[in-house]
This record gives structure tokens, C-alpha cells and sequence, in this order.
């Protein structure tokens, strides 16, 4: 028999987030054959939101392991400053910046490393912000929306009013499927969109 289940994260899934995350890195799809370094991608999209507000990090798993997420960051600022002190020093001391004719995606995420998770403005109707991810396996059967959901009610739980996320033009699944569970558009980029959604609070 096949089940699923959303549950809160426990420290021993951060291994399972790096794999989801590899899994899904590449506008949706897996990303493994791209990188050299696995791990490179989820040291800044996931493992600092479940080690730093594990309190809204949730997975999804099939048969007991977990092969989804949904991951948030209460308060994108200070989020970003956390990391700046928490978070980001020892690997920036363990990852070189890259040299400017570096264009490989172990590259480009080594210096996103270097330049944090600083956001320009701050909007105060949205100060949250979530990543989801799920591999293949749990695609496609609603799970996605139940960990909105999921994510959804502990953020109002903290009185949070409202979230946004960043997803890139060519994760056409992704902005569909954005759309179609409440989010709508905040601003539109070269690079996407960033879509919000009012939590109601
Ligand atoms: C994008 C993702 C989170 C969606 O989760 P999912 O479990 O596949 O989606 P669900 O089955 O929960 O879909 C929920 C609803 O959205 C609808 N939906 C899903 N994809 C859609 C799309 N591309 N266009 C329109 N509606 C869509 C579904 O039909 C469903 O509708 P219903 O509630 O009326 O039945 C998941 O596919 C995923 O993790 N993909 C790979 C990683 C990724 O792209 N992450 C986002 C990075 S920004």
C-alpha cells in the first residue's frame, strides 16, 4: 500500500531536503546531472529555512520518507540577517567566490552563497516568503495544495499577514499551479514572477 503524509520537519529529514531540492532544482525538474557539488543547491534554498524556523518547515512523505517540502521564512528580512550571521559565513569560508568566467550552476550558486538572501524592499502586506518542492512521486495528487494549506494555517497561527515567492518563467507547471491555489501576481521579471497570497490575519 502506498500512503502519504504531511508532517512537521524533524532535524533528521535535512538530508532528504538537499535530494528534494537537487531533485526538483532545474525550473521543476531533477537538476543532479547539472551540478558537481549536490549539495550546493540546497545550502541556500532549503536547508537554512528548516535548520533556522524549522517551526514552518514541513515535509511530505511516501511510504515514511520524505520526498516533499514547503518551507518558510516568517520575516524575510530578518531571515536574511539571520543567515548573514547563522548561516552563511562558514560556507562562504568553504566555497571560494568563483572567477567571473565561471558560468557553471555550481557557479552561480556559490555566489548566491556570497550575496545572502538580502531582498531589496520590504513589503509589509508580505513579509514571508516559502519555497515548495515535490519529486515526482508525489506530484499531481493534491499534495501540493495541502502543504500550502499546511504552511498556510501556521503562518496565520503567527499572525503572519501575508507570503510571497519567486518562481522563474520556465517552471510553467509551477506558475499554473501557483495561480490556481490563490496566489496572484505582485510583480512580473525578465526572470518571472513573484506571485503573493493574503493570509487573511
Ligand atoms: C509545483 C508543485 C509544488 C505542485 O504540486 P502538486 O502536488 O503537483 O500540485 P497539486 O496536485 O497539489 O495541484 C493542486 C491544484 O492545482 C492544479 N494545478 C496543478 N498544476 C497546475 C498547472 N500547471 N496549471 C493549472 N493548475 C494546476 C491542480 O489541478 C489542482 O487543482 P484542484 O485543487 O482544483 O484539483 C509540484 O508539482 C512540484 O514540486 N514540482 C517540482 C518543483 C517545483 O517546480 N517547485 C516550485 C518551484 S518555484
Amino acid at each position: 500500500m502506498s500512503t502519504f503524509e504531511i508532517r512537521p520537519y524533524h532535524p533528521t529529514d535535512l538530508t532528504a531536503l538537499y535530494r528534494i531540492c537537487l531533485g526538483t532544482g532545474d525550473s521543476g525538474q531533477d537538476a543532479t546531472h547539472l551540478y558537481n557539488d549536490p549539495d550546493v543547491i540546497g545550502h541556500y534554498y532549503a536547508a537554512p529555512y528548516a535548520v533556522l524556523e524549522p517551526e514552518l518547515a514541513f515535509v511530505l512523505t511516501h511510504n515514511g520518507h520524505a520526498i516533499g517540502y514547503v518551507l518558510g521564512a516568517a520575516d524575510t528580512a530578518a531571515f536574511g540577517h539571520r543567515c548573514e550571521t547563522e548561516w552563511f559565513p562558514p560556507l562562504r569560508a568553504r566555497y571560494a567566490m568563483p572567477a567571473e568566467d565561471d558560468t557553471s550552476r555550481d557557479a552561480n550558486m556559490i555566489r548566491a552563497i556570497h550575496r545572502g538572501h538580502r531582498r531589496e524592499e520590504n513589503d509589509a502586506a508580505y513579509p514571508a516568503h516559502l519555497h515548495i518542492d515535490i519529486l515526482p512521486a508525489g506530484q499531481g495528487m493534491g499534495w501540493g495544495k495541502r502543504l500550502i494549506q499546511t504552511l498556510a494555517d501556521a503562518m496565520r497561527h503567527q499572525g503572519i499577514p501575508g507570503v510571497y515567492l519567486g518562481v522563474g518563467r520556465r517552471n510553467a507547471n509551477a506558475v499554473g499551479f501557483y495561480q490556481h491555489v490563490g496566489f496572484h501576481t505582485l510583480q512580473e521579471e525578465d526572470w518571472g514572477y513573484v506571485f503573493g497570497m493574503r493570509l487573511g490575519t
